[in-house]
């Protein structure tokens, strides 16, 4: 977000978002209590409380969030929070997970032939032709990821590289943005000098 200095809290709870009152003198409001007010507090007061904690450049989430497939997270502390009456665990938001983190750990089962046709796909690269154009198509979740995973981790002599979609950032040449960031290993914290030295 460049100059503009900036924090975040997030927590997680049902709640309600919408008009208050009659309609005369009602307004929109966003109220919320996750389970037990002494237990997890108000979602929506305890995001703010959250932010209140949290540095410039950081987002802080309530421990609900951290089993998120996507994200990896570290613990900063139990701190204790008005209407809390206990020290509340909280923690860091790190970095988006790649592919390889989010997959590398159950087991592959079946989808042998679409494997097999993947690498016969990827045979003229290594006599040095173009390949052409996979185009894997299939319903939400079906496991279009998955696959790409395992066939690109058995590959041998190949530089691989992953431009991702991004459904929150719409921004035009991200997807590139982005892998060159991982390939060069640029990290926003580090100075100017210390990003230009890793290219
Ligand atoms: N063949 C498989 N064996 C074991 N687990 C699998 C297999 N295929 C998919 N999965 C698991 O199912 C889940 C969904 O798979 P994946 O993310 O690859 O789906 P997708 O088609 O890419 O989904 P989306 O459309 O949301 O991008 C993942 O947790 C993945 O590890
Ligand atoms: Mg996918």
């Amino acid at each position: 977000m460049g100059h503009v200095s900036w924090r975040a809290g997030i927590a997680f709870g049902s709640m309600y978002a919408g008009i208050v009152g009659i309609p005369e003198r009602c307004e929109y409001t966003t109220l919320g209590n996750a389970v037990k007010y002494t237990t997890l507090g108000n979602a929506v007061n305890f995001s703010a409380r959250l932010m209140i904690k949290a540095n410039f450049g950081e987002v802080l989430v309530a421990e609900s969030l951290t089993s998120h497939a996507k994200f990896t997270f570290e613990h900063k502390g139990d701190f204790q929070y008005k209407g809390f009456s206990h020290a509340v665990p909280t923690h860091r938001l790190m970095s988006k997970k790649s592919v390889y983190e989010r997959f590398h750990v159950d087991i592959m089962i079946g989808r042998q032939a679409e494997l097999h046709n993947l690498q016969a796909w990827v045979q003229p690269i290594y006599e040095g032709k173009f390949a052409g154009i996979a185009y894997l198509y299939g319903e939400a979740g079906i496991g279009k990821s998955r696959l790409i995973f395992e066939f690109y981790r058995n590959l041998e002599n190949m530089t691989w590289f992953s431009c991702q979609c991004d459904s929150i950032l719409k921004q035009p040449l991200n997807t590139f943005v982005y892998t060159l960031k991982r390939y060069f290993n640029q990290d926003n914290s580090d100075s100017i000098a210390e990003r230009k030295a890793k290219f």
